[in-house]
């Protein structure tokens, strides 16, 4: 195994250590590249950049290999919830018994808010994007607490159990008040009997004097949806929450800046797309092929599929595949979106365009389908991806937080914009 990396420039070498992984991925460590020769590296994307070490999530993208802290995303979406991944990102184990109930006790206890936090809502027009409001929102919590938002490295440190448990808890809350608002309807108070997820839908769907009963299950179902997106590995938004750590922000502005990341459509906003892309689709009355085709001519992106990372099928769109028809059999429903999703897919994975290049389904790929089956309205279901990774963004800051010496993230650049010249008056432009 190479211990170091020699880069030639010119008549001269350099020699730069090799860090290995746990699981044996490596890198070039270049932290002295350029006071030793003067040169930066580039990679717009940095798909070949490693921006930290950490020990919370490894994704294997040739392998389709998922793990959080170790475990892989199959046992844990098979056995684990979504509560108990909370902790395991969090703070490293699966919890034991007394910790767990102390915990999930403190999130049922705490998914109420600051009664003043509704006069927020008040001022956003009619038909706010909820990824908007849910940005705005968190860091308006964060003033809420502002012992636990202190932007001294220490002090919030020492708040961080406390404000991990308070953006677990009311980012549910924040979020079914947006969709509350945008139509009208009263807020619904969360209850302290019902489980994080089914707390969830009974502030979404819920009605003075008919509470929502989740008959179907249905809880369990976004349990799951919560569970699989709760962190992978650098990720852009992920990325984002470190960048803003890095700087010494609290745990409040950095997710809330988390938000703003993840609403993008090549990010977590896909979800939405992949819908706006079958219902296309099936109002042209096209089977898709038309479709592939424009993909492959690049006039357009097929949503949901292909992957930074994952050039194999991506575990979390396999298992959410199979969920989708386990929630609408409980639902005794049909939805033909799915039946184009799955000819679209088949079609794909039989298309050398794809093939080529290890273009697969991704997590966001039939994830809107279940939302949509569920009775999230489409405008929510990034919002729903924010949910389940409040937890990644929330360890991934406590990492940040807890380096020892940890430098603030400022990459550099390669100039290409004009060189020295002087100013020119107006009267002589
Ligand atoms: C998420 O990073 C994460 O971990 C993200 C995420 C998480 O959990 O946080 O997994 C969640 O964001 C999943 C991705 C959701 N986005 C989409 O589904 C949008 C559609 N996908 C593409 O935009 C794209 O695949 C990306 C953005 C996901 C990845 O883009 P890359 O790695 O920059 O790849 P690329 O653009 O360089 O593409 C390589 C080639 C290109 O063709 P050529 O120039 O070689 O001819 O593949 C083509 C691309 O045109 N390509 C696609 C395609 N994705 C890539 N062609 C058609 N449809 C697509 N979806």
């Amino acid at each position: 195994m190479e211990k170091t990396a020699t880069i030639q420039i010119g008549d001269r070498s350099y020699e730069y250590p090799v860090i290995v992984g746990t699981e044996n991925e490596k890198a070039i460590d270049i932290r002295k590249l350029r006071s030793d020769s003067g040169y930066i590296s580039y990679d717009d994307g940095y798909a070949n950049t490693g921006s930290c070490t950490s020990d919370i999530t490894y994704v294997d993208g040739e392998k389709g290999i998922l793990r959080h802290r170790g475990y892989s995303i199959e046992q844990l979406s098979e056995s684990s919830s979504f509560m108990e991944m909370v902790w395991l990102l969090i703070y490293g184990e699966l919890p034991r018994k007394a910790d767990f109930d102390e915990f999930r006790e403190k999130v049922r206890r705490g998914a109420h808010v600051h009664e003043d936090l509704k006069h927020h809502y008040l001022g956003f027009p009619p038909r706010s994007h909820p990824m908007a409001i849910l940005s705005s929102m968190l860091n308006a919590l964060g003033c809420y607490y502002p012992e636990m938002a202190t932007n001294n490295r220490e002090t919030d440190l020492e708040r961080f159990d406390e404000a991990a448990a308070v953006l677990v808890s009311k980012v549910r809350t924040l979020a079914a008040m947006a969709y509350r608002n945008d139509r009208g309807l009263p807020y619904i108070y969360p209850r302290k009997d019902l489980r994080y997820s089914e707390n969830f839908l009974h502030m979404m769907f819920s009605e003075p004097y008919n509470e929502f009963t989740d008959i179907h299950g249905l809880g369990h179902a976004l349990d799951l949806f919560f569970l699989l997106h709760a962190d992978h590995e650098q990720n852009c938004s992920t990325s984002t929450v470190r960048m803003v750590a890095s700087g010494g922000a609290n745990l409040f502005a950095s997710v809330s800046a988390g938000v703003s990341a993840l609403w993008g459509p090549l990010h977590g906003g896909a979800n939405t797309a992949v819908i706006q892309m079958l219902e296309e689709i099936r109002d042209s009355g096209d089977d898709g092929t038309r479709f592939i085709e424009m993909a492959k001519s690049g006039k357009s992106l097929m949503m949901g599929f292909g992957h930074r990372v994952y050039k194999n099928y991506d575990p979390r769109a396999k298992i959410l595949g199979n969920m989708t028809d386990k929630v609408l059999a409980s639902l005794g429903k049909k939805d033909p979106l799915l039946d184009i999703a799955r000819r679209l897919e088949e079609a794909a994975l039989n298309d050398d365009y794809f093939i080529s290049r290890k273009l697969y389904p991704n997590v966001d790929f039939y994830s809107g389908i279940i939302l949509k089956a569920i009775g999230i309205p489409m405008e929510m279901f990034t919002v729903m991806f924010a949910i389940g990774r409040m937890p990644g963004w929330i360890a991934n800051w406590k990492e940040i937080a807890e380096a020892p010496k940890g430098k603030i993230h400022r990459p550099r650049q390669i100039y290409m914009g004009k060189s020295e010249r002087d100013y020119i008056p107006i009267e002589n432009r």
